[in-house]
């Protein structure tokens, strides 16, 4: 058989082929090499009889169509959508092959409910947009704020360190930054973050010392619906997923518990997780940055710490000194706290500034809770100062103690008043007492901060966020 002959048998199948078709919603049409039309059953789509368009460039004919491309390339082409009239239609567009060679193509088209498919095909590409538009909002959702430029300091060791992490955020490599509460751990990671390839990625960010154990595994790598009872039913993104290409910021990790370090380590070694209760690997491509406030060396040498997890963590290790061994950028950082202060309370005007007195002060404090102790020192202090200078007698009551005669010995030369005139006096008490109530708490409780948010009738997250507001250190 001959390729006309095979030709010919193939249009001699479409007719046989359309006495038992559907032809209401069905054609088919057939050309050859050159995309000219040798059968045609298309005519209650198109109008046109048969004999008016044999030989006719199917092009020409057919608006949209791709039939002669087809009859060239060999390639078939299924379930299309085609425009025709101003309908959409399926079309499938199969070569004829003959001797291994493409001799034509075979074109069918179905014109029937392709209003509904049209439709599914719009919701296709509606929920392809939303979802660009999620994740984009996503990013910036979990946007990293800081920049090395907000890291204030003029003390060398922590230039020192600033210019390592500059040169470390261009690489993938991963970081352990060590240092006491309120050193600036998260900024530092945000800054790596903001000057890495992936800045426009997101930055996640877990603590591991404020989700309770057992949740700590859905929390991290997120869980399928029906993975547990009291599951959602639509499942979970955990915060491995949701960091995509940017960066995940472990806080506080020598808060995880040692089964999740196995499991973290497994993470980084295969680059690959799974939700909770499922079965599909998932591409973990983030780059970590791990932070503590304990010295993790030590709690690896008492057993609370995978060694194997801490040396791969700590590729890179930062450790922030105090602000006690860093006195030095006091001055500096008064400044900048005090101005983004004013910025968040819209105290515009004057700049604020602190008094030589208060600075001799503030140098006389040891501060444990370093930079973000000054931060909520300065903050009240600008609320009491109204803006102006800060003085002696806007300090809290412990950095007041601190000046040897006492507040009423600078109290001439700095204005401070006696407490008639203690415009900090109410916010001073509401404080101490709150401190107070949750130091005795966390106390009773042997300072566990979940149990003793309990006994206290706030939420977890409060006693969290508490804490830091007012420099309480529970010694966990
Ligand atoms: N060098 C610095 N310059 C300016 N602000 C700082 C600096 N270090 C810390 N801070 C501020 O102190 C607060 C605590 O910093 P953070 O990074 O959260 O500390 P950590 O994570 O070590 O507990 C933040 O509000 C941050 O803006
Ligand atoms: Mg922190």
């Amino acid at each position: 058989m001959d390729r006309e002959e095979y030709l010919e048998k193939l249009k001699e199948s479409i007719d046989v082929l359309s006495d038992i078709m559907d032809t209401e919603n069905y054609g088919m049409c057939l050309v050859d090499g050159e995309g000219r039309i040798i059968k045609w059953n298309y005519e209650r789509l198109f109008g046109h009889k048969e004999a008016d368009v044999l030989g006719l460039p199917v092009e020409s004919v057919i608006e949209n169509t791709r039939l002669h491309i087809v009859a060239r390339t060999g390639e078939k082409e299924l379930f299309q959508i085609q425009k025709i009239h101003g309908n959409n239609v399926i079309a499938n567009r199969i070569p004829i092959i003959f001797n291994g060679a493409p001799i034509g193509a075979a074109g069918t088209i179905i014109y029937k409910n392709t209003k509904e498919l049209a439709e599914a095909w719009h919701y296709v590409e509606r929920a392809e947009n939303n979802m660009k538009a999620y994740k984009s909002e996503l990013a910036k959702m979990y946007q990293a704020r800081y920049h090395f430029e907000d890291i204030q300091t003029i003390n060398p060791q922590m230039e020192a360190l600033k210019n390592l992490c500059r040169v470390v955020a261009g690489t993938q490599a991963t970081v352990l930054i060590q240092g006491e509460s309120g050193t600036g751990k998260e900024l530092f990671a945000q800054a790596i973050h903001n000057a890495s390839m992936v800045s426009q990625e997101p930055f996640v960010s877990i603590n591991c010392a404020s989700i309770p154990k057992d949740l700590m595994e859905s929390e991290l790598f997120g869980y399928e619906s029906g993975a547990f009872t009291g599951a959602r039913r639509e499942g979970k993104i955990g915060k491995f997923e949701l960091a995509g290409h940017g960066t995940l910021f472990l806080d506080e990790l020598g808060a995880m518990p040692v089964e999740m370090q196995a499991k973290l380590l497994r993470v980084l070694e295969n680059h690959e997780f799974e939700r909770v209760g499922g079965n599909k690997k998932i591409n973990f491509d983030a780059r970590v940055i791990a932070a503590t406030n304990e010295k993790l060396g030590e709690s690896v040498a008492a057993g609370n710490f995978r060694s194997d997890l801490y040396y791969r963590l700590s590729v890179v290790s930062v450790d922030i000194p105090p602000l006690r061994s860093r006195l030095e950028d006091l001055p500096e950082l008064c400044m900048s706290l005090l101005a983004s202060q004013q910025k968040k309370y819209n105290m515009g005007g004057f700049p604020a500034s602190v008094s030589g007195r208060v600075l001799t002060l503030l140098k006389k404090h040891d501060w444990p809770g370093n930079v973000r102790e000054l931060r909520n020192v300065m903050e009240r202090a600008l609320i009491m100062s109204q803006g102006h200078e800060i003085l002696v007698c806007h300090l809290p009551d412990y950095l007041q103690s601190l000046s040897q005669g006492g507040a009423k010995a600078d109290g001439n030369a700095d204005g401070a008043g006696g407490a008639d005139s203690d415009v900090g006096y109410y916010y001073r008490e509401i404080n101490r007492l709150e401190k107070q109530m949750i130091e005795s708490a966390l106390k009773n409780c042997g300072g566990n901060r979940t149990e003793a948010a309990r006994q206290l009738g706030i939420h977890r997250s409060v006693i969290y966020k508490k804490m830091k507001d007012l420099n309480i250190f529970s010694g966990e």
